[in-house]
């Protein structure tokens, strides 16, 4: 089938910045983005491009470039699914917050409402896609509801997990390292092969079954994750060995066979997936009788928690054993650079800890908006200060720790922020970002993660 109309229910940090780059590549697919979030929608269709609801490099200009000609977006979720011959699911999956596999198993209630809704209104055969990432074995229960719900019209399921990663999801989706199509049906696979070949070299699209499809996407996740985890385990022996996490990172990355990628010992990872796609996969395990393999994938999480924690308790320990009172300039909300996207962040856990610890925080993060750290803090947020100026949040601090390795936290003016502090005045550098030698000349006593003062 040649495809001329796709719909995507989710306008979120997944389908957003996908569907627009579709719509880019692919002058001749009409592509609408749905939502049931009023706010988010009208924020795609804002006239002002920096209003856009996610904010990724680059995804202004495609949107500038495709929205009203190709590209819509729109609340009107029936009339969509009527229209389209496909249809890509890009919802949210968060980990279920009740009943069995709380806190573990994927909550795949808004996928069975958007299966249910597409089996209700098509009256004509659709490819389905699931985009969200997805527990193994998904496209089986989407496609039970669908045939036994529907109109009697022919439902077709893909799986085509999306690898991009935010901060740099325009780069990704132009340039990526491959497309994972997963499917039965050889025909249904081709159409959605077409639509990326538009701009994707074909030795690029991968295709597989289903199953290995949904599989390999919490594979690369769980990966991924242990590549930090593994590098941040270092990170604390080097801490008390005098080794530099840095120069070990180089060292072993040099091997090809390590490679040099996702060795930065950090503050802990965050982000809506790594987390969430582990204990998913966890709980797949455990629930195939396979503890061992849970425990082993497990672990990847257990470390980074311990990580987050670990960089608090550093804070209090090095201000004399007690921050009450004391101002904490936090430098960097979102769960890494250029992205507004604070999920999971490893500075929310920071700043609990330190709020339950009853220091007086102060945060700066250039792109996250004040009544998110809001809720990302709830009753917290009482204890916090939010600046629009770093200078201002670090004044009279005694420590400024750093939780996002935004660029320009790198060229500030460091003698005035140390002018402006409270003697000693600390430096806790969650990301390594800044020049250790240059700061101590300053007369900050810097701490970074995974070397020793
Ligand atoms: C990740 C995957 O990379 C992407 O393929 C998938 O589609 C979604 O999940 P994302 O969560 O956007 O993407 O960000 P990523 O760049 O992977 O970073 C995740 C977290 O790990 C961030 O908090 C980041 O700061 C941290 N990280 C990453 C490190 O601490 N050290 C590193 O070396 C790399
Ligand atoms: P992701 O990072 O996976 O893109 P987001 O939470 O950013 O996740 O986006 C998912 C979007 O899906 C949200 O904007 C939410 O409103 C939307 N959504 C969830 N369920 C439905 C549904 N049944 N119909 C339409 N939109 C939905």
């Amino acid at each position: 089938m040649k495809i001329d109309s796709i719909c995507c229910i989710g306008a979120g940090y997944v389908g957003g910045p996908t569907m627009a780059v579709i719509a880019q590549k692919c002058p001749n697919i009409k592509v609408t983005v749905v939502d049931l979030n009023e706010a988010r929608i009208a924020a795609w269709n804002d006239a002002d491009f920096d209003k856009l609801p996610v904010y990724e490099p680059g995804l202004a200009d495609v949107v500038k470039e495709a929205r009203g000609r190709n590209l819509f977006f729109s609340t009107d979720v029936d009339k969509a699914i009527d229209e389209a011959q496909m249809i890509f699911i890009s919802v949210n999956t968060p980990t279920k917050t009740y009943g069995a596999g709380k806190g573990m198993a994927a909550d795949l209630k808004y996928i069975e409402l958007c299966a249910r809704q597409i089996a209700r209104i098509a009256k004509s055969d659709k490819i389905v896609v699931e985009k969200s990432t997805l527990p193994v074995r998904t496209a089986e229960a989407i496609k039970s509801i669908l045939d036994n719900t529907g109109n009697g019209v022919n439902f077709q399921i893909l799986s085509n997990p999306e690898f991009l990663a935010e901060g740099t999801a325009v780069q990704d989706l132009h340039n990526p390292d491959r497309v994972l199509i997963g499917g039965n049906d050889a025909e249904a696979i081709q159409s959605l092969v077409d639509v990326y070949g538009n701009w994707v070299p074909k030795e690029r699209i991968l295709t597989t079954n289903v199953w290995s499809s949904e599989l390999s996407k919490l594979t690369a996740n769980a990966f991924l994750a242990q590549r930090v985890s593994s590098i941040n385990a270092i990170s604390e022996l080097c801490e008390k060995t005098e080794a530099d996490v840095s120069e070990v990172a180089k060292a072993i990355g040099m091997d090809s066979r390590i490679g040099s990628k996702f060795l930065k010992a950090s503050v802990g990872f965050g982000g809506s997936c790594f987390q969430k796609d582990i204990l998913n996969l966890v709980y797949i395990a455990k629930s195939y009788g396979l503890h061992e393999v849970a425990d082993y994938w497990e672990q990847v999480v257990i470390m980074n928690d311990h990580q987050k924690h670990r960089f608090a308790k550093n804070i209090v320990r090095t201000l004399y054993n007690t921050v009450s009172g004391k101002k904490i300039a936090m430098l960097g909300w979102a769960f890494k650079k250029d992205t507004n996207d604070t999920r999971e962040s490893a500075a929310i856990n920071v700043a609990q800890d330190l709020l339950n610890e009853e220091a007086k925080v102060a945060v700066y993060d250039p792109k996250v908006e004040p009544a998110q750290i809001q809720f990302d803090l709830g009753e917290q947020f009482e204890g916090v200060t939010i600046e629009n100026n770093p200078y201002e949040t670090c004044k009279n601090a005694h420590a400024v720790a750093i939780l996002t390795e935004w660029d320009e936290f790198v060229t500030y003016d460091w003698q005035k922020i140390y002018d402006g502090m409270l003697k000693p005045a600390f430096v806790f550098d969650g990301r390594n970002i800044l020049d250790k030698q240059k700061m101590k000349a300053i007369g900050f006593i810097y701490n970074a993660v995974g070397s020793s003062n």
